[in-house]
């Protein structure tokens, strides 16, 4: 697959509403204080962990790791250039918290079921494992016609693994995060034109121009949906 370098680069997701918002949520589920170990795998420019390092000032960094490097990767943690099953296959380290954020749609489901495995043995003892992923049904992500195929193609596969995780962690909890997002026409569209979101990686330049031209005459100056995730909340 085509990797993803524009999904959190100055949009909603990584500003600091967002991201405040993010944290409010995962308090209702975790118990953090300064001793906890962190792991973010997919973790991007990292501004999720890093804002938990600011917060928690943890004795031990969190750890993100992504296959890409992007420019600015925050710095207060410690980002590894890895892919994640290579990196957890090897490592010794155990957490106290692994959140796997938008990021499992990356993986085959044999590649999945692998991460699962060797995830659940890197939790130490009450370790937890947060996964979130795109709502599957009635998603509100704002779309035009092509992009909604392929949105709803992909959260159709996204569905199959949310099943597939569910059955190998046995018991978990689920719930929701919402956030609302405000966002004026012209940005969103230049998000579209940097394929933010996977689903747009394989779009050519002439399908992404059309639906910008599509996007330019179906929304409004502003454009307002929820963003919802579901979370997986598994606890050792
Ligand atoms: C949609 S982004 C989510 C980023 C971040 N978790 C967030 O929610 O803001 C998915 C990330 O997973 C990374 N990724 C994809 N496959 C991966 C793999 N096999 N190992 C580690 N990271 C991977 C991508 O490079 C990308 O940065």
């Amino acid at each position: 697959m085509k990797t993803l370098r524009n999904w959190d680069n100055k949009t909603w997701l990584s500003s600091n509403k967002y991201i405040l918002s993010f944290y409010k949520f995962l308090k209702l589920k975790v118990r953090f204080n300064n001793n906890i170990k962190v792991l973010d795998i997919g973790c991007g420019r990292a501004n999720i962990i890093s804002f938990l390092q600011r917060k928690h000032k943890f004795q031990n960094k969190p750890i993100g790791i992504d296959i890409i490097k992007s420019k600015n990767t925050k710095k207060n943690i410690i980002f590894k250039k890895i892919d994640a099953i290579k990196y957890l296959k090897k490592t010794d380290e155990k957490f106290d918290l692994i959140l796997i954020k938008q990021t499992i749609h990356f993986f085959s489901k044999n590649k999945l079921n692998i991460l699962i495995d060797l995830v659940k043995k890197k939790l130490n003892k009450k370790g937890q494992i947060l996964i979130f992923s795109l709502k599957t049904k009635n998603n509100k992500i704002p779309s035009f016609k092509r992009m909604k195929i392929k949105l709803i193609l992909s959260l159709k596969k996204d569905e199959d693994l949310i099943k597939k995780i569910k059955k190998k962690l046995i018991k978990y909890k689920i719930s929701h995060f919402n956030f609302k997002v405000s966002i004026s026409k012209s940005k969103y569209i230049k998000m579209i034109k940097n394929k933010y979101i996977s689903c747009l990686l394989n779009f050519s330049r002439k399908e992404i121009k059309k639906g910008v031209e599509e996007v330019k005459s179906d929304f409004k100056n502003q454009i307002n949906f929820t963003d919802t995730l579901i979370c997986i909340n598994y606890k050792k």
